[in-house]
């Protein structure tokens, strides 16, 4: 049998994980609101028309930030159509999607949900048809204490305290052709920068995320990072980054090597940060916002256009999807020191981590699973392990590590989580050298694996693809644990620490 090793020490970690890393996405695209969070007709609706089957899926992730509206919606959105009576509230068209939105959800539609969800939101600002006033003024709306215009139409509207919404999004993916009102990096980081100094004068307890490149494959990446960044960095917290990894036509070796570039991405993103922050002489180190991540394979329904809550990328993911969205997760895991904020991309039912039908049943996609193991057990210090792998290669990739494992050290519970993808086909045994933590002791070993690596959950089969315990996997050698890793499986170690025995 195969064996790997990760080696850490209690004293060199990346970082701790930022509160927000363990983010989720909301846009007013396809099912995600109308007929997937929101749905008053459902018989399991509250009396906000929220659905509280969903809502109980949602809880199990213990998501601490979502991301609103959008997304590309945002682009053409007026949040003003989304506040006050909804027998006032217009039906629009929104050619981002090419969708009716009849705006019976909206802005305190969400804020209530997502009290309800325990999280706190970011808001992204339309900064494609819209402009700095109306940043201004939706800010004024939420956060604002005083008596103006904007904060007593919210008192108004029923909401007497502000709000006081702390991250805000500088527009979204304002680089990419399909995007409404697209820009220059010239003209997007211009207006990014007056728009921050407004938002900031207004309320400077804010934070702000500029639009970094939409992808990697981007013709302008990372020239528009750059750019962006020399015209906002004194102005700005974060740039951000999003990523779809995609099988395609790839083979499963390489498929589940592709996180392999996201770790590229990362790093490149963090380099053109540092060429600014020098070029500038300047003593702040820029975050990163991840704040659209996911895999992405085609839908299972057609998406029909000028409807409302026509599901749109809708899709059963597979074992191997779970895999590699493991992966994708610990890849931002062991930027702790840099990546800010993460926000999976989305919730419900567009590449969604839960699954609804109409006037149905709500469940749990397979890579529900990696990212509740990751927000339970991944929050502490990520640890600078020595990884030893034995190394596959593809018609792509080379050197591709078996095993892609993270340590967290979680001191005020005395644990410490390995997290690993075994991407072989063969079992593999990882031993684990936890130097300075004492004698270790395991506490339980959960693996998400599937004799089929196309299984899914379907409203029939919900826990067809599922986690489980592990018995008897792990072994003692020498002084430290090993752990048999299932093939093609993902995992969570959980070992008691020594002081806390
Ligand atoms: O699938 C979500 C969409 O993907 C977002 O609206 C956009 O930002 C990205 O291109």
């Amino acid at each position: 049998m195969e064996t790997a090793k990760l080696i850490a020490s209690k004293d060199y970690t990346i970082g701790r994980t930022s509160e927000r890393l363990f983010g989720s996405f909301v846009e007013h695209m396809g099912s995600v609101v109308y007929n997937g969070i929101y749905e008053p007709d459902h018989p399991a609706a509250d009396e906000n028309g929220f659905r509280t089957d969903v809502l109980g899926l949602v809880n199990e992730l213990a998501l601490s930030v979502v991301r609103y509206p959008g997304g590309n919606f945002t682009s053409g959105y007026d949040w003003k159509d989304g506040i006050g009576p909804k027998e006032w509230r217009p039906v629009r068209t929104d050619v981002a999607w090419r969708q009716i939105e009849p705006n019976t959800f909206g802005l305190n539609e969400f804020m209530k949900w997502i009290g309800k969800v325990g999280a706190d939101p970011i808001m992204t600002v339309n900064l494609g048809m819209k402009g700095i006033e109306d940043a201004k003024n939706i800010l004024e709306y939420c956060n604002f204490e005083g008596d103006s215009y904007w904060s007593e139409l919210r008192k108004a509207h029923g909401v007497e305290q502000p709000y006081r919404i702390r991250t805000w999004c500088l527009g979204n993916e304002l680089d990419g052709e399909w995007q409404i009102a697209r820009k220059t990096p010239e003209q997007y980081g211009l207006l990014a920068c007056e728009t921050a100094k407004v938002m900031k004068w207004l309320d400077p307890g804010i934070e702000l995320v500029a639009v970094g490149s939409s992808t990697r494959q981007m013709a302008t990446y990372p020239e528009w990072d750059r750019k962006v960044l020399e015209l906002t960095y004194e102005h700005v917290d974060y740039l951000s980054l999003h990523n779809y990894i995609s099988k395609r036509e790839a083979d499963t070796a390489t498929y589940l090597a592709m996180p392999m570039d996201m770790e590229k991405q990362i790093r490149e993103v963090i380099a053109t940060c540092d060429y600014v922050q020098a070029k500038k002489r300047s003593g702040k180190t820029m975050m990163l916002s991840f704040d659209e991540w996911n895999v992405w394979r085609a839908p299972d329904v057609e998406y029909t256009p000028w409807q409302t809550g026509s599901p749109y990328d809708w899709v059963r993911f597979r074992m191997e999807d779970a895999l590699v969205f493991g992966s994708a997760m610990l890849t931002i895991l062991r930027h702790a020191d840099r990546i800010g904020i993460a926000c999976q991309s989305l919730l419900v039912n567009t590449i969604p981590m839960i699954l609804t039908e109409k006037g149905g049943a709500a469940w749990r996609n397979p890579t529900f699973y990696p990212f509740a193991h990751v927000s339970r057990y991944g929050r502490g210090q990520v640890l600078r392990a020595i990884v030893e792998s034995p190394k596959y290669d593809t018609s792509v990739y080379t050197d591709v590590p078996v095993v892609d494992t993270t340590a967290v050290y979680r001191e005020e519970q005395g644990e410490a989580t390995v997290f690993a993808v075994n991407r072989g086909d063969e079992p593999l045994l990882l031993e684990l050298s936890l130097r300075d933590f004492g004698t270790c002791r395991p506490l339980e070993h959960i693996a998400l694996k599937h004799e089929r690596l196309d299984a899914v959950n379907t409203s029939a089969q919900p826990l067809n693809v599922s986690p489980a315990r592990e018995t008897g996997t792990f072994t003692s050698k020498d002084d430290h644990t090993a752990v048999l890793l299932p093939p093609y499986s993902w995992n969570v170690v959980r070992l008691a620490t020594g002081e806390s025995r």
